[in-house]
């Protein structure tokens, strides 16, 4: 019941709780104590000053019981001596601790206002003062005045009686303090660590009800998001995984057909010769995939280093439409390059080429002849834009979503027909992304699609601004 940590915050409370009143008894103890001692000493000592005085008026022997009658009705005690000590009346019957005083007294020393003889209250049963009496000039003799110790060591027992009272409320408040913090904090972190041990052994399907709204809460929110964003990731591992097998178990289906029929020994030599040719075109399809996975592994892990540098995009473009150009007056699709010559971003520029590369392409397979695809630059207030628009057959609007999750083709016997297989967009957004930039697809079926890259400000723009200068 009691945990570690409630413990440990509760141990903690409960030493705070006695250091503080450690000092604060401290304080008061040696205040107040020194306080009471030296009011009951003063008091001692003036009613002893008070009896000396009245004897100074009439030092006779009357006077002298009187005096002594009056104290054997009071706390107090009280021995009369003349100026060479010896006794001349006392009120109670003498203890030997009172004849200690009287015997340690220096009787030819004679105090001017009465002094106090003994205060050592903890260690004697007495305290005791000393009046002198002194009529018309001439010492005649001493007022001792002895009061018990008792009543002084009453009032510091009774003070570290409440000193001890006080502990044991702070050690009961420090065990009910260990056991609401076990119940408010750590019983929910124990909880919380059980469920991420249960992510970790891979069961996913944790969910902690915390109705609370302070950090505990949001740990235990951000546990939930963890568990379902697992779920999530394992579901699409596996989908994943499914479709690679599928990707990868197509082609070789259709290679290791062809490769029977071009070794069947009734196959022409023609015949054999462009299933060869499929076998070759396969093979490289299949390369090319197995490059491209490898690819968006490496992303996935942070694996590849981004080197930045201030990139005209201007070259860019040119060298990319240099590399496509090709393709595109194969298919008759006319390319409209349009770019600010001075612009400049901050950017990786070989990813930066795959990029284009893929979206271009995609443009391009995606396109009926004699369409126009036009690669596109503006400046907008602090982003560069990047656009790539074609007059193609464009994406169903239900497909949208998933056109950059990787294998994810719209038309899957169509596309394989254009040789993709789905990974183009999934690597392009990867780059993007790892530039801190956007990249986002607009479509309308049979008029076309425009695929648009944002690079922010803060990410090419200032870069570029420290790094241009
Ligand atoms: N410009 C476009 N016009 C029409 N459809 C497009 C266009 N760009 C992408 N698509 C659709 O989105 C899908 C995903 O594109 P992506 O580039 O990721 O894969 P792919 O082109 O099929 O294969 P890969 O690029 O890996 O060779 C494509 O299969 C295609 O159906
Ligand atoms: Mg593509």
């Amino acid at each position: 019941m009691f945990n570690k940590l409630a413990l440990k915050i509760g141990l903690l409370f409960f030493v705070f709780i006695i250091l503080i009143e450690s000092v604060l008894f401290l304080i008061l103890y040696v205040n107040y104590v020194e306080e009471r001692v030296e009011e009951v000493m003063s008091n001692l000592l003036a009613r002893g000053n008070t009896h000396s005085e009245v004897l100074e008026d009439s030092f006779e022997s009357s006077t002298l019981n009187h005096v002594a009658m009056m104290e054997s009705a009071s706390d107090f005690i009280v021995i009369i001596t003349d100026a060479e000590g010896n006794e001349l009346t006392h009120s109670d019957t003498i203890e030997p601790e009172m004849r200690d005083v009287l015997q340690h007294t220096d009787f030819g020393q004679v105090p001017q206002k009465g002094e106090i003889v003994e205060d050592r209250w903890d260690e004697k049963r007495f305290i005791a003062t000393d009046s002198p009496i002194t009529v018309a000039g001439e010492h005649r003799g001493h007022v001792f005045m002895f009061a018990e110790t008792n009543h002084i060591k009453g009032i510091v027992e009774h003070l570290r009686n409440q000193f001890l009272f006080v502990g044991l409320i702070a050690f009961g408040l420090t065990i009910a303090a260990i056991f609401i913090l076990s119940r408010l904090i750590t019983l929910p972190l124990i909880r919380m660590k059980e469920a991420t041990e249960q992510l970790s052994e891979g069961n996913n399907e944790v969910s902690l009800h915390l109705d609370r709204n302070d950090e505990l809460g949001e740990l235990a929110n951000a546990i939930n998001t963890l568990s379902t964003d697992l779920n999530r990731l394992k579901q699409a591992r596996n989908e994943f995984l499914a479709s690679i097998s599928h990707e990868l178990r197509t082609p070789l289906t259709y290679i290791k057909g062809y490769a029977d029929i071009a070794g069947r020994p009734d196959t022409s030599d023609d015949e054999r010769r462009e299933y060869i040719d499929i076998i070759r075109e396969e093979t490289t399809h299949l390369t090319e995939l197995i490059r491209q996975l490898f690819e968006l592994a490496q992303l996935d892990h942070n694996q590849f280093s981004i080197r930045k540098e201030q990139v005209s995009i201007n070259r860019l473009f040119r060298s990319v439409a240099g590399l496509v150009r090709p393709a595109f007056d194969e298919k008759h699709i006319f390319l409209v390059v349009q770019c600010p010559p001075d612009m400049t971003a901050f950017i990786d520029p070989e990813r930066f080429q795959q990029v284009l590369l893929n979206v271009l392409d995609n443009a391009r397979k995606y396109s009926p002849e004699g369409t126009v695809v036009t690669l596109l630059a503006v400046q907008e207030e602090d982003t560069v834009v990047i656009s790539v628009s074609d007059e193609g057959e464009g994406i169903p609007e239900a497909a949208l979503p998933f056109v950059f999750e990787r294998l994810y083709r719209v038309d899957k016997s169509r596309s394989r027909q254009h040789g993709g297989s789905g990974l183009g967009l999934a690597i392009a957004k990867e780059i993007v992304e790892s530039h801190s930039g956007q990249i986002s697809i607009q479509s309308k079926q049979s008029k076309g699609t425009t695929v648009r890259i944002e690079l922010t400000r803060g990410d090419s723009f200032a870069e570029s601004a420290v790094g241009g200068r």
